[in-house]
């Protein structure tokens, strides 16, 4: 299927699920005021990679946390959930950035799914999605 949509009614704040869009897994995760203040406190000039890699904005955006997530709906990071060195899938809150941690080879990512430190050249890819409603994303 080219597209998906996802009822995320049941995730609670803290939960994540994945989801398989066009046969790739795809993190959903509902993030916590914690999560999403850690990303935020991050300067862009500590990122390894500081574009945004999301593909609902240009492709020079810059890898804000909020260009990361959604305006208006920034709990919600929606990710493929693929690490961006050799395809392995990160282990989620996990790694010392407290986002997802890749064990292929120690890519560590933060909570807004950016690699911060280990041989990941980019932030894990935020696919195209819109929310149809308040309880449903559409990816694709
Ligand atoms: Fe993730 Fe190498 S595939 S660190």
């Amino acid at each position: 299927l080219a597209s998906i949509e996802v009822d995320v009614s049941a995730i609670d704040v803290g939960q994540s699920i994945t989801v398989t869009w066009r046969g790739k897994p795809v993190f959903i995760r509902h993030r916590t005021d914690k999560e999403i203040e850690e990303a935020n406190n991050v300067p862009l000039s500590d990122l390894p990679d500081p574009i945004a890699r999301n593909a609902n904005l240009d492709a020079n955006a810059e890898a804000t946390d909020l260009n990361r997530s959604a305006e208006g709906k920034e709990p919600w990071l929606v990710m493929v959930g693929i690490c961006t060195h050799l395809g392995c899938v990160p282990l989620g809150q996990k790694g010392d950035f407290g986002g997802w941690f890749c064990p292929c080879h120690g890519s560590h990512y933060d909570t807004a799914g950016r690699i911060r430190r280990g041989p990941a050249p980019e932030n894990m890819l935020v696919p195209p999605f819109a929310f149809v409603d308040d309880e449903t994303i559409r990816i694709g």
